[in-house]
């Protein structure tokens, strides 16, 4: 089954349940204050759940386009470096709004997982909720009552509050869950070892697949929870998971969600996948990191220095220095890839397809300015680190009472087992070019380093207090849209009204305040001359 057909299976089951099916929010959310990115499906239907909303349908499903990059919700680190965690992905999801419970859910998810989708069986498990003592919950043994009437007692397993309580950030509405796991490893070594034994302990192969939440709680400010008016029904499936599972490959990027994508890196790089393990992460990587870019553009989110857009400047910035380092990929690149991401996922998400040139553009002007400073940036790491090695050497070939700076010039540089990067330095790779802290950290990681965080927030600190202090505008780099538009055209003497296109912009910050400066290809600010 292809990954089409199983998003529309999906979601033609639940329309045969009643569901009314709607389509995703976007990924970017600009209305609440404690999300910057759509982390789960239930995000758009928080004030329902809550009881600040009427919900126009009682039961719904989706596919919502979800971003885990920040806050609770965050799988930056293992993205690539293991084959089923991504930052943008697809969550199916079907929903009861004060309508049905946990019995529906549970029986249609055994339904559609089971004859349906015809998963064997043997290779599914499912936790339950086993209560916490210190929140003053009991075991959820409905929802142990309804699996049990389904399926053996040993693929029932109970789970504590960490894998068995979802909420969605720190405060919001959260419930007790019930997972479902799926086996998919071969028969050989099933037999040698319970797949139970391995739920929920990070094996690739035996992993999550759908998370079935039931909303009862409010978890307020102060750590309370408080019941809600009405329960509800919060399910979401991996989509990419499922696939993996429905297509019997053992990596989310063996899917034909990712394959395309990959097949044109390992093209562009010259390098076959799956031949070379370091190659291997960095397409995972690239492949994954491109659709959060490219959907987060598409759904209002440019790339800048501050909040969300400073987030998707990293993940693209993390993508561009993967190809460089482990691809020997030296120019703008990422940007030639999107067409195939389009075909691929245009059809069903059209904002993709609406937005395609924006992205293009946007992407390639990023890409372009980090490559600018991107391999000096890398070559000064390097030497840094290796100044540091022989220093450290140099140190321990002197018998003597040598203070570490005389050697090295720098205060901050640490000679402990595991050496740190000078927050020092970590800033200048920062400020001069442009490396976010967290590229550094994993620069640094690969070498086995640590990067001393607090010397570089005093950094950003210092000169966050400089810029506050001589208030001058900061001016970011112009982004250009549009790279052909030649002068702006002055619309004013006739005409009241007109569509017209950004043909760049660039970031300001005057006296703290971080605006735009953006030009028009046609305007009706009439600019006045200077006659020289
Ligand atoms: N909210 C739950 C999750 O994100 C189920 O949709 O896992």
């Amino acid at each position: 089954m292809d990954s089409t057909s199983i998003r529309q299976t999906f979601l033609e089951f639940f329309r045969s349940k009643q569901h009314e099916i709607v389509a995703s929010a976007p990924m970017v959310i600009k209305n609440d204050p404690t999300l910057m990115f759509t982390n789960a499906g239930m995000n758009q239907f928080k004030d329902i759940f809550l009881g600040n909303r009427e919900a126009k349908f009682k039961r719904i499903a989706d596919t919502q386009k979800c971003l885990r990059v920040s806050g609770k919700h965050n799988d930056l680190e293992e993205v690539g470096h293991d084959t089923y965690h991504h930052t943008m992905f697809e969550m199916l999801g079907n929903w009861s709004f004060g309508d049905y419970f946990k019995k529906e859910a549970i029986s249609w998810g055994w339904e559609l997982l089971t004859e349906v989708l015809k998963i064997d069986k043997t290779r599914l498990y499912v936790t339950v909720f086993k209560g916490d003592e210190t929140e003053g919950l009991s075991r959820d043994d409905d929802a142990f009552g309804y699996w049990k009437a389904m399926i053996p007692e040993e693929q029932i397993l109970f789970g504590s509050k960490k894998d068995n309580f979802w909420e969605m950030g720190d405060t919001g509405p959260c419930g007790p869950c019930s997972e479902i796991h799926a086996d998919i490893r071969e028969d050989a070594d099933r037999n040698k070892i319970p797949g139970a034994s391995l739920v929920n302990t990070g094996n690739p192969f035996v992993i999550e697949i759908w998370n079935l939440v039931f909303i009862e709680f409010n978890r307020q400010s102060d750590g309370k929870l408080v019941p809600l008016p009405d329960k509800h029904v919060d399910t979401g499936m991996g989509f990419e998971r499922l696939c993996m599972v429905l297509q019997g490959k053992k990596s989310n990027y063996d899917t034909d969600v990712f394959q395309p994508i990959i097949q044109a890196i390992a093209l562009k790089a010259g390098i076959e996948y799956s031949k070379d393990p370091k190659a291997d992460i960095a397409m995972r990587v690239i492949a994954d990191h491109l659709r959060a870019v490219a959907f987060a553009i598409a759904d209002g989110q440019l790339p800048s220095n501050v909040k969300a857009g400073y987030v998707i400047r990293r993940i693209l910035r993390r993508a561009v220095r993967y190809g460089y380092t482990f691809l020997g990929i030296k120019e703008p690149f990422l940007y030639r890839l999107l067409p195939v991401l389009v075909a691929q996922m245009g059809p069903f998400f059209p904002e993709l397809i609406a937005q395609q040139k924006l992205i293009n553009n946007v992407v390639r002007e990023e890409e372009a300015a980090f490559m600018r400073t991107l391999s000096a940036g890398i070559q000064r790491f390097n030497n840094y680190v290796e100044s540091v090695q022989n220093s450290k050497l140099k140190i321990q070939n002197l018998d003597s009472n040598f203070k570490t700076e005389q050697l090295i010039g720098s205060p901050t540089h640490q000679f402990t087992s595991s050496p740190a990067i000078s927050g020092a330095f970590a800033f200048e790779l920062y400020d001069t070019f442009g490396f976010p802290i967290d590229l550094t950290q994993l620069m640094a990681r690969e070498f086995g380093w640590t990067v001393d965080m607090e010397g570089f927030k005093k950094g950003l600190e210092e000169q966050k207090a400089r810029s506050r202090q001589d208030a001058t505008l900061d001016a970011s780099d112009w982004t250009v849209l549009v790279s052909d538009a030649g002068m702006s055209e002055f619309k004013g003497y006739d005409m009241l009204e007109t569509n017209s296109r950004i043909t760049k912009f660039r970031m300001v910050t005057t006296k703290g305040r971080e605006h735009y400066h953006i030009v028009l290809d046609k305007t009706p600010f009439y600019a006045e001359s200077v006659v020289r």
